[in-house]
């Protein structure tokens, strides 16, 4: 609209003069924050911005191509894609407890993405003429929790990976055009930069990603078995309508996905004994993350849903479906 329209110029201007015409860098995760702060800085200066996307291989079904498809494809922006997968998954090897995961997945990521930024930054690849910048897509509610809301780092018990001091160590300047915005202004500025209504509109995803929704040791295998059920599940929720609000089981939940038990039970298919995998549905209802109810999802789409599973994902035979709220559970297992 046009309040949104007037933002974007503005937001664009203040951009171009701060950068001017030295080059910047951006870590792209797919998620929301980083997409939006990708399409406002590319829309401000093009190719003087190169994002980069680091898959660590526990991301979604896809996830990867998506976010090449919708910013190397549609919006035409540089992005480096780092496959950075075995890596990860060899350093996970063996490592089954959830905080020595995180810090593992959260020590390599910066890894990856400092090697990757110093190349940038030296203008190794002859096309750039070396990267000034580094810019974050952190929000005014990042910015107020990191400037010390005590309450709320108390119900987080879990550490986050986060990423400070990494323009400092890599001698870049910092660049946060989304830093006095709250999240639902992100995702209308994101739908008025052409951002697709799921893309901005979607649930959040952990940064350690499926390591934290694979119990104990994180494999290859199990990831695999994981992403595909995962997609089934937030296919129909998709698919799914309220009849009452006409709004999808999508968008009626806060968050909802799938865990991976590495533990097996009985099944019988045909005439034989199946001896397989289960994995848990979660989908939870809740406005700040610090508690949550456990959603009241429709019979006919935990049926569709655990049918699929079990019939298109050899290797499961067993679908369980969380109800536990928070407290005393927490959203993720682990
Ligand atoms: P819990 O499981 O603590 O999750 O109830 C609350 C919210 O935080 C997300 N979460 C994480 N996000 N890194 C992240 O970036 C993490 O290590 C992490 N652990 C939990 C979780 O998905 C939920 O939205």
């Amino acid at each position: 609209d046009w309040v949104m329209g007037d933002y974007i110029s503005e937001a664009v201007e203040k951009i171009r003069q701060q950068v001017g015409d030295e080059e910047v860098i951006l870590g792209l995760s797919g998620g929301v924050d980083s997409s939006v702060a990708a399409a406002l800085i590319h829309r401000a200066i093009g190719d003087q911005l190169t994002c980069v996307f680091v898959d660590h291989g526990l991301l979604r079904l896809n996830e990867g191509d998506m976010v090449m498809e919708m910013f190397v494809g549609k919006l035409h922006a540089k992005v480096i894609r780092v496959d950075a997968a075995e890596q990860f998954l060899g350093h996970l090897a063996g490592v089954s407890d959830p905080e020595a995961k995180r810090k593992i997945i959260g020590r390599e990521f910066v890894e990856v993405f400092k090697a990757e930024a110093a190349r940038l930054k030296a203008g190794l690849d002859g096309a750039y003429k070396g990267a000034k910048w580094l810019a974050q897509g952190t929000i005014y509610p990042d910015v107020i929790e990191s400037g010390g809301a005590k309450s709320k780092k108390a119900v987080s018990i879990k550490s986050h990976h986060n990423v400070g001091g990494l323009p400092e160590q890599l001698g870049l300047k910092l660049l946060e055009p989304l830093r006095e915005l709250f999240k639902d202004e992100v995702r209308e500025l994101g739908v008025a930069l052409g951002l697709p209504h799921d893309m901005v509109y979607r649930h959040p995803f952990p940064g350690p990603g499926l390591g934290v929704r694979i119990l104990g040791e994180v494999k290859k295998d199990y990831a695999d078995l994981l992403r595909r059920a995962d997609a089934i599940f937030i296919e129909e929720l998709r698919n799914f309508k309220d009849a009452e609000t006409g709004k999808t089981w999508y968008d009626l939940t806060s968050q909802a996905f799938t865990v991976f038990l590495p533990v097996k039970s009985v099944g019988v298919m045909g005439d034989g004994r199946t001896y397989e995998y289960v994995v848990a549905l979660r989908a939870v209802q809740t406005s700040d993350f610090m508690t949550a109810d456990w959603a009241e999802l429709p019979y006919a789409l935990l049926k569709k849903v655990s049918g699929r599973i079990i019939n298109e994902v050899r290797g499961i035979n067993r679908v369980t479906y969380d109800v536990s709220s928070k407290p005393p559970a927490t959203i993720e297992w682990e």
